[in-house]
């Protein structure tokens, strides 16, 4: 039987830095992309074996109490107890028990998305995804406002609230937080131990405000898992991004999967600059060696997916 083939070389894949935009023209475009079915099963098969998203999208109550101790994935020797707030805000059950979605967007981001006119687009699909808070209202025209699910590395309140330094900032956490008006708000609280502090901050923010979202933890095996799939089919990925790990959950309750704002490069594909982020000043950090993720990597395994039409990648303008 034919085996999906997500990376052709089976050692790490070197990444030329230089025109990198003009190697990842995707083929075919996007009016004769066509999904390919058979092979979305089989990857959701696969991925199955590794990990299970209805399960590993969020720790659960029944499995934790208020003072258990728990070991940071990415800094074993660290410790955090299970607060009594982290407890009330952890699920009873899996938001994503028996759920399943005609169509999911995932969308990244890359400041490709500025000027792509996809939000309309994004918003038609029965299941949103969206990353790290990134805000939505001022870039509706592209970016869409429909958010059914949004995750929050500890790392965006520093890098997005100013660390909550003082009321204005709280304000505008909690303003945002208000307009997720029932979404998930999903929330790596295992991984290291710098985001301790900050993911409290925000536990005490939903309570005491009684916000309107439900909240996810993820599993303490989901990232090793993750990886471990990858890496089975010879994607070596140092630490899944974000938007990776959304990919591979959302093949366990999406039969269709469109990826937008997912591209790792400074050049579009008519060599015109490219912000990181659609949204703020950031720079390109993956390509520094401290760097944690792999996104050209990672990008040149879904490249290959949209090729074979186990997803769609948009990465220019939306008709
Ligand atoms: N992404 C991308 N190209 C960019 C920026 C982002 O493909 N230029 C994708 C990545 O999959 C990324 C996701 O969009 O995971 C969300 O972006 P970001 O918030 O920057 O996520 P992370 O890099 O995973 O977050 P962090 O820096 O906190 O680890």
């Amino acid at each position: 039987r034919a085996e999906v083939v997500i990376n052709g070389s089976s050692s790490p894949a070197v990444v030329d830095r230089s025109n990198e935009s003009i190697k990842h023209n995707i083929q075919p475009a996007s009016a004769k992309w066509k999904h390919n079915e058979t092979l979305s099963l089989r990857i959701r098969k696969q991925i199955l074996k590794f990990l299970d998203a209805e399960k590993d999208i969020s720790v659960l109550k029944g499995t934790l109490k208020p003072g258990d101790i728990i070991h940071y994935i990415f800094d074993r020797d660290s410790t955090m107890n299970v607060s009594q707030n982290l407890y009330e805000l952890l699920p009873r059950t899996s938001p994503l028990k028996n759920k399943h979605f005609r169509t999911c967007a995932i969308v990244g981001n890359s400041g490709v998305l500025l000027n792509s006119g996809c939000g309309q687009e994004i918003d038609t699909h029965s299941f949103v995804i969206r990353c790290n808070l990134a805000p939505v209202q001022e870039y509706a025209r592209d970016v869409g406002l429909k958010t059914d699910l949004v995750t929050m590395n500890p790392s965006v309140i520093q890098r997005a609230f100013e660390d909550l330094v003082n009321a204005t900032w709280r304000e505008k956490l909690l303003q945002r937080l208000h307009s997720l008006n029932g979404s998930i708000l999903w929330i790596p609280a295992f991984m290291a131990r710098g985001g301790k502090e900050r993911v409290e901050w925000v536990n005490e923010l939903i309570l005491k405000h009684r916000v309107n979202v439900r909240t996810a933890y993820p599993s303490l095996r989901l990232l090793h898992a993750v990886r471990g799939y990858w890496l089975t089919n010879k994607v070596h990925i140092k630490r899944p991004t974000t938007g990776l790990l959304m990919y591979t959950l959302a093949t366990r309750f999406c039969n269709q999967i469109y990826l937008y704002g997912f591209w790792p490069f400074p050049l579009d594909q008519n060599q015109n600059p490219v912000k990181y982020h659609y949204y703020d000043s950031l720079k390109y950090g993956y390509t520094s060696q401290a760097s944690p993720h792999t996104m050209p990597l990672e990008f040149k395994a879904l490249k290959s997916l949209h090729e074979q039409g186990a997803l769609k990648l948009t990465v220019g303008q939306c008709d």
